[in-house]
Protein backbone atom coordinates (compact mmCIF):
# COMPACT_ATOMS: atom_id res chain seq x y z
CA UNK A 1 0.00 0.00 0.00
CA UNK A 2 3.07 2.22 0.14
CA UNK A 3 2.51 3.63 3.63
CA UNK A 4 5.20 5.11 5.24
CA UNK A 5 4.68 3.48 9.07
CA UNK A 6 2.93 6.27 11.47
CA UNK A 7 2.55 9.23 8.74
CA UNK A 8 -1.45 8.29 8.75
CA UNK A 9 -2.69 6.80 11.98
CA UNK A 10 -4.14 9.69 14.42
CA UNK A 11 -4.74 8.14 17.46
CA UNK A 12 -6.62 11.00 19.01
CA UNK A 13 -8.86 11.53 16.26
CA UNK A 14 -9.88 7.07 17.06
CA UNK A 15 -10.09 8.32 20.55
CA UNK A 16 -12.19 11.39 20.03
CA UNK A 17 -14.55 9.46 17.31
CA UNK A 18 -15.31 6.47 20.29
CA UNK A 19 -15.64 9.00 22.76
CA UNK A 20 -18.48 10.82 20.46
CA UNK A 21 -20.25 7.62 19.59
CA UNK A 22 -20.83 6.95 23.24
CA UNK A 23 -23.11 4.40 24.11
CA UNK A 24 -24.65 3.98 20.65
CA UNK A 25 -21.55 1.14 20.66
CA UNK A 26 -23.55 -0.99 23.47
CA UNK A 27 -27.05 -0.87 20.42
CA UNK A 28 -24.55 -1.43 17.52
CA UNK A 29 -24.71 -5.32 17.40
CA UNK A 30 -28.66 -5.44 18.32
CA UNK A 31 -30.49 -2.41 16.82
CA UNK A 32 -31.38 -4.40 13.64
CA UNK A 33 -31.97 -8.23 12.80
CA UNK A 34 -29.16 -7.55 9.97
CA UNK A 35 -26.47 -6.83 13.05
CA UNK A 36 -27.72 -9.40 15.49
CA UNK A 37 -26.59 -12.03 12.46
CA UNK A 38 -23.30 -10.21 12.77
CA UNK A 39 -23.35 -10.29 16.94
CA UNK A 40 -24.02 -14.05 16.01
CA UNK A 41 -21.45 -14.88 13.91
CA UNK A 42 -18.24 -13.07 15.64
CA UNK A 43 -20.19 -15.21 19.19
CA UNK A 44 -19.22 -18.02 16.88
CA UNK A 45 -16.02 -17.11 16.08
CA UNK A 46 -14.79 -16.72 19.82
CA UNK A 47 -16.37 -20.18 21.38
CA UNK A 48 -14.44 -21.59 19.15
CA UNK A 49 -11.12 -19.83 20.08
CA UNK A 50 -11.69 -19.37 23.82
CA UNK A 51 -12.45 -21.92 26.73
CA UNK A 52 -13.89 -21.99 30.02
CA UNK A 53 -10.80 -20.32 32.30
CA UNK A 54 -8.87 -18.45 29.58
CA UNK A 55 -7.26 -15.37 30.43
CA UNK A 56 -8.24 -13.66 27.75
CA UNK A 57 -6.74 -9.95 26.35
CA UNK A 58 -9.74 -7.95 24.84
CA UNK A 59 -8.52 -4.88 22.67
CA UNK A 60 -11.02 -2.34 21.61
CA UNK A 61 -13.61 -3.90 23.75
CA UNK A 62 -15.59 -1.21 23.15
CA UNK A 63 -19.49 -0.87 25.27
CA UNK A 64 -18.92 -5.00 26.24
CA UNK A 65 -21.18 -6.98 23.95
CA UNK A 66 -18.21 -9.53 23.90
CA UNK A 67 -16.87 -9.44 27.63
CA UNK A 68 -19.99 -10.35 27.78
CA UNK A 69 -19.56 -13.19 25.43
CA UNK A 70 -16.22 -14.35 27.18
CA UNK A 71 -18.09 -13.97 30.77
CA UNK A 72 -20.80 -16.10 29.32
CA UNK A 73 -17.95 -18.99 28.31
CA UNK A 74 -16.14 -18.59 31.69
CA UNK A 75 -12.87 -17.00 30.65
CA UNK A 76 -10.99 -14.33 32.84
CA UNK A 77 -10.87 -10.67 30.69
CA UNK A 78 -8.79 -7.68 30.47
CA UNK A 79 -10.48 -5.38 28.60
CA UNK A 80 -8.89 -2.38 27.40
CA UNK A 81 -9.79 0.30 24.84
CA UNK A 82 -8.68 3.42 23.72
CA UNK A 83 -11.48 5.54 24.39
CA UNK A 84 -11.92 5.98 28.01
CA UNK A 85 -15.89 6.66 27.74
CA UNK A 86 -16.23 3.32 25.91
CA UNK A 87 -14.16 1.68 28.75
CA UNK A 88 -16.45 3.80 31.61
CA UNK A 89 -19.41 1.91 29.42
CA UNK A 90 -18.08 -1.46 29.70
CA UNK A 91 -17.45 -1.49 33.52
CA UNK A 92 -21.03 0.44 33.87
CA UNK A 93 -22.77 -2.23 31.79
CA UNK A 94 -20.78 -5.47 33.40
CA UNK A 95 -22.21 -4.19 36.49
CA UNK A 96 -25.46 -4.00 35.24
CA UNK A 97 -26.11 -7.03 33.53
CA UNK A 98 -23.42 -9.06 35.73
CA UNK A 99 -20.29 -10.05 33.99
CA UNK A 100 -18.00 -7.70 36.03
CA UNK A 101 -16.93 -10.66 37.97
CA UNK A 102 -14.86 -12.19 34.96
CA UNK A 103 -13.36 -9.14 34.53
CA UNK A 104 -9.39 -9.02 35.97
CA UNK A 105 -9.26 -5.30 35.00
CA UNK A 106 -10.39 -2.01 32.94
CA UNK A 107 -7.27 -0.60 31.15
CA UNK A 108 -6.87 2.48 28.64
CA UNK A 109 -4.53 1.80 26.13
CA UNK A 110 -3.67 1.82 22.47
CA UNK A 111 -3.23 -1.84 20.93
CA UNK A 112 -0.05 -0.08 19.13
CA UNK A 113 1.72 0.47 22.99
CA UNK A 114 0.98 -2.41 24.92
CA UNK A 115 4.00 -2.38 26.98
CA UNK A 116 2.05 -2.40 30.65
CA UNK A 117 1.67 -6.27 29.67
CA UNK A 118 4.33 -8.88 29.97
CA UNK A 119 5.10 -10.98 26.94
CA UNK A 120 2.87 -13.86 27.03
CA UNK A 121 0.60 -12.93 29.73
CA UNK A 122 -2.35 -14.15 28.35
CA UNK A 123 -4.11 -17.59 26.63
CA UNK A 124 -5.92 -15.58 23.70
CA UNK A 125 -6.47 -12.21 22.44
CA UNK A 126 -9.57 -10.57 21.13
CA UNK A 127 -8.99 -7.83 18.65
CA UNK A 128 -12.75 -7.27 16.96
CA UNK A 129 -14.64 -4.57 15.87
CA UNK A 130 -11.65 -2.56 13.78
CA UNK A 131 -8.89 -1.92 16.25
CA UNK A 132 -6.95 -3.35 13.45
CA UNK A 133 -8.09 -1.43 10.65
CA UNK A 134 -8.09 2.13 12.65
CA UNK A 135 -4.39 1.55 13.49
CA UNK A 136 -4.32 2.10 9.83
CA UNK A 137 0.06 2.28 8.81
CA UNK A 138 0.73 1.07 12.44
CA UNK A 139 -0.75 -2.19 12.15
CA UNK A 140 2.37 -4.34 11.99
CA UNK A 141 3.05 -2.75 15.41
CA UNK A 142 0.09 -3.33 16.29
CA UNK A 143 -0.16 -7.09 15.41
CA UNK A 144 3.39 -7.56 16.98
CA UNK A 145 2.32 -6.35 20.23
CA UNK A 146 -1.23 -8.39 19.90
CA UNK A 147 1.37 -11.67 19.18
CA UNK A 148 4.04 -10.66 21.54
CA UNK A 149 1.34 -10.75 24.69
CA UNK A 150 -0.21 -13.97 23.41
CA UNK A 151 1.40 -17.28 25.19
CA UNK A 152 2.45 -19.67 22.43
CA UNK A 153 0.19 -21.93 21.51
CA UNK A 154 -2.64 -19.28 22.23
CA UNK A 155 -5.13 -17.51 19.92
CA UNK A 156 -5.19 -14.49 18.52
CA UNK A 157 -9.11 -13.14 16.59
CA UNK A 158 -8.83 -10.16 14.75
CA UNK A 159 -12.31 -8.62 13.43
CA UNK A 160 -11.79 -5.63 10.55
CA UNK A 161 -13.70 -3.69 8.01
CA UNK A 162 -13.99 -5.27 4.87
CA UNK A 163 -13.31 -3.22 1.52
CA UNK A 164 -15.76 -5.66 -1.01
CA UNK A 165 -18.64 -6.27 2.08
CA UNK A 166 -18.91 -2.87 2.97
CA UNK A 167 -19.38 -2.07 -0.95
CA UNK A 168 -21.96 -4.79 -0.79
CA UNK A 169 -23.91 -3.58 2.19
CA UNK A 170 -23.74 0.10 0.98
CA UNK A 171 -23.42 0.14 -2.30
CA UNK A 172 -25.99 2.88 -2.98
CA UNK A 173 -24.12 5.40 -0.95
CA UNK A 174 -21.09 3.89 -2.90
CA UNK A 175 -22.35 4.70 -6.31
CA UNK A 176 -22.82 8.19 -5.14
CA UNK A 177 -18.98 8.44 -4.89
CA UNK A 178 -17.16 9.76 -8.20
CA UNK A 179 -15.67 6.76 -10.38
CA UNK A 180 -12.24 8.26 -9.38
CA UNK A 181 -13.06 8.46 -5.71
CA UNK A 182 -14.40 4.93 -5.98
CA UNK A 183 -11.46 3.99 -7.81
CA UNK A 184 -9.12 5.13 -5.23
CA UNK A 185 -10.42 3.55 -2.16
CA UNK A 186 -10.80 0.38 -4.11
CA UNK A 187 -6.83 -0.07 -5.25
CA UNK A 188 -6.03 0.66 -1.58
CA UNK A 189 -8.90 -0.44 0.45
CA UNK A 190 -8.28 3.50 2.59
CA UNK A 191 -11.78 4.68 3.18
CA UNK A 192 -9.64 8.48 4.15
CA UNK A 193 -11.05 11.76 4.64
CA UNK A 194 -9.02 12.78 1.12
CA UNK A 195 -10.82 10.28 -0.87
CA UNK A 196 -14.62 10.25 0.36
CA UNK A 197 -16.09 12.92 1.38
CA UNK A 198 -19.27 11.97 2.62
CA UNK A 199 -17.91 9.37 5.22
CA UNK A 200 -17.54 10.34 8.56
CA UNK A 201 -15.68 6.95 9.74
CA UNK A 202 -12.26 6.79 8.18
CA UNK A 203 -10.32 3.32 8.08
CA UNK A 204 -8.68 0.89 5.48
CA UNK A 205 -10.42 -1.84 4.96
CA UNK A 206 -9.19 -5.20 3.95
CA UNK A 207 -9.76 -8.06 1.22
CA UNK A 208 -9.94 -11.60 2.86
CA UNK A 209 -6.68 -12.61 0.62
CA UNK A 210 -5.08 -9.52 1.81
CA UNK A 211 -5.84 -10.53 5.96
CA UNK A 212 -5.07 -13.32 5.52
CA UNK A 213 -1.24 -13.01 3.85
CA UNK A 214 -1.29 -10.24 6.62
CA UNK A 215 -1.58 -12.64 9.15
CA UNK A 216 1.30 -15.30 8.33
CA UNK A 217 3.61 -12.57 7.39
CA UNK A 218 4.29 -12.31 11.05
CA UNK A 219 3.98 -15.64 11.65
CA UNK A 220 0.55 -16.87 12.50
CA UNK A 221 -1.16 -19.88 11.37
CA UNK A 222 -4.63 -19.01 10.12
CA UNK A 223 -7.38 -21.74 11.73
CA UNK A 224 -10.37 -19.66 10.79
CA UNK A 225 -11.41 -16.89 9.32
CA UNK A 226 -15.73 -15.60 8.35
CA UNK A 227 -17.41 -12.77 6.62
CA UNK A 228 -19.82 -11.12 9.52
CA UNK A 229 -22.47 -12.13 7.54
CA UNK A 230 -23.66 -13.32 3.98
CA UNK A 231 -26.27 -15.08 3.12
CA UNK A 232 -28.82 -12.48 4.57
CA UNK A 233 -26.10 -9.11 4.60
CA UNK A 234 -28.47 -7.19 2.42
CA UNK A 235 -31.64 -8.33 3.27
CA UNK A 236 -32.57 -5.52 5.66
CA UNK A 237 -36.00 -5.12 6.92
CA UNK A 238 -36.88 -8.58 5.18
CA UNK A 239 -35.11 -10.12 8.33
CA UNK A 240 -37.66 -8.49 10.58
CA UNK A 241 -40.69 -11.25 9.60
CA UNK A 242 -37.63 -14.09 9.86
CA UNK A 243 -36.32 -12.89 13.26
CA UNK A 244 -40.19 -12.99 14.68
CA UNK A 245 -40.34 -16.70 13.90
CA UNK A 246 -37.75 -18.22 16.16
CA UNK A 247 -37.50 -21.29 14.34
CA UNK A 248 -36.58 -19.68 11.21
CA UNK A 249 -34.16 -17.54 12.97
CA UNK A 250 -32.21 -20.08 14.38
CA UNK A 251 -32.46 -22.02 11.04
CA UNK A 252 -30.73 -18.71 9.13
CA UNK A 253 -28.63 -18.45 11.92
CA UNK A 254 -27.54 -21.83 11.75
CA UNK A 255 -26.76 -21.70 7.86
CA UNK A 256 -25.25 -18.08 8.35
CA UNK A 257 -21.91 -18.99 9.89
CA UNK A 258 -21.68 -21.93 7.90
CA UNK A 259 -22.25 -19.58 4.74
CA UNK A 260 -20.01 -16.80 6.30
CA UNK A 261 -16.83 -19.33 6.23
CA UNK A 262 -17.41 -20.35 2.09
CA UNK A 263 -14.41 -18.68 0.50
CA UNK A 264 -17.37 -17.28 -1.72
CA UNK A 265 -18.97 -15.63 1.02
CA UNK A 266 -15.30 -14.02 2.81
CA UNK A 267 -16.06 -10.77 1.40
CA UNK A 268 -19.85 -10.67 1.77
CA UNK A 269 -19.95 -8.68 5.17
CA UNK A 270 -19.32 -5.85 6.40
CA UNK A 271 -16.27 -7.06 8.68
CA UNK A 272 -13.95 -10.21 8.62
CA UNK A 273 -13.05 -12.44 11.16
CA UNK A 274 -9.62 -14.18 11.15
CA UNK A 275 -8.59 -16.38 13.73
CA UNK A 276 -4.73 -17.15 14.07
CA UNK A 277 -2.66 -18.95 16.54
CA UNK A 278 1.08 -18.58 17.60
CA UNK A 279 3.57 -20.86 17.24
CA UNK A 280 4.05 -23.22 19.99
CA UNK A 281 8.15 -23.14 21.19
CA UNK A 282 10.02 -25.13 18.92
CA UNK A 283 11.62 -28.15 20.62
CA UNK A 284 15.24 -28.29 21.52
CA UNK A 285 16.73 -29.42 18.13
CA UNK A 286 17.71 -33.17 18.33
CA UNK A 287 21.08 -34.01 17.83
CA UNK A 288 22.04 -36.45 15.82
CA UNK A 289 25.32 -38.18 17.89
CA UNK A 290 26.66 -40.00 14.83
CA UNK A 291 27.23 -36.89 12.87
CA UNK A 292 28.87 -35.49 16.29
CA UNK A 293 31.65 -38.00 15.99
C1 LIG B 1 -16.50 -0.51 16.64
S1 LIG B 1 -15.93 -0.60 18.27
C2 LIG B 1 -15.92 -2.35 18.57
C3 LIG B 1 -16.19 -2.73 19.99
C4 LIG B 1 -16.25 -4.24 20.21
N1 LIG B 1 -14.94 -4.84 20.13
C5 LIG B 1 -17.14 -4.87 19.16
O1 LIG B 1 -16.64 -5.51 18.23
O2 LIG B 1 -18.36 -4.71 19.27
C6 LIG B 1 -14.18 -0.32 18.12
C7 LIG B 1 -13.52 -0.12 19.46
O3 LIG B 1 -12.11 -0.20 19.28
C8 LIG B 1 -11.51 0.84 20.01
N2 LIG B 1 -10.23 1.15 19.34
C9 LIG B 1 -10.04 1.68 18.13
N3 LIG B 1 -8.75 1.82 17.87
C10 LIG B 1 -8.08 1.35 18.96
C11 LIG B 1 -6.71 1.24 19.30
N4 LIG B 1 -5.77 1.69 18.49
N5 LIG B 1 -6.37 0.68 20.48
C12 LIG B 1 -7.34 0.26 21.34
N6 LIG B 1 -8.66 0.37 21.08
C13 LIG B 1 -9.03 0.91 19.90
C14 LIG B 1 -12.52 1.98 19.94
O4 LIG B 1 -12.34 2.95 20.94
C15 LIG B 1 -13.84 1.23 20.04
O5 LIG B 1 -14.28 1.09 21.37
Amino acid sequence: MGWVSGELYDASWVEQYFDEFGAQEWDRLVKNPSREVQLAVHNNAIRRFVSCGDEVLEIGAGAGRFTQTLSQIGAKTTVTDISLVQLELNIANAKLYDFDRSVSEWKKLDVCDMSCFAGESFDAVLCIGGPLSYVLDRRDCAIAECIRVTRPGGAIIFGVMSLWGTIHQYLDGVLGYTPEDNAKIIETGDLTQANSKFANHFCPMFRSDELREFLQSHGLSVEFMSASSGLSAVHGEALNEVRADEEKWNELLRMEILACQQPGYLDAGTHLIAAGRKANRETEPKVDRQTLR
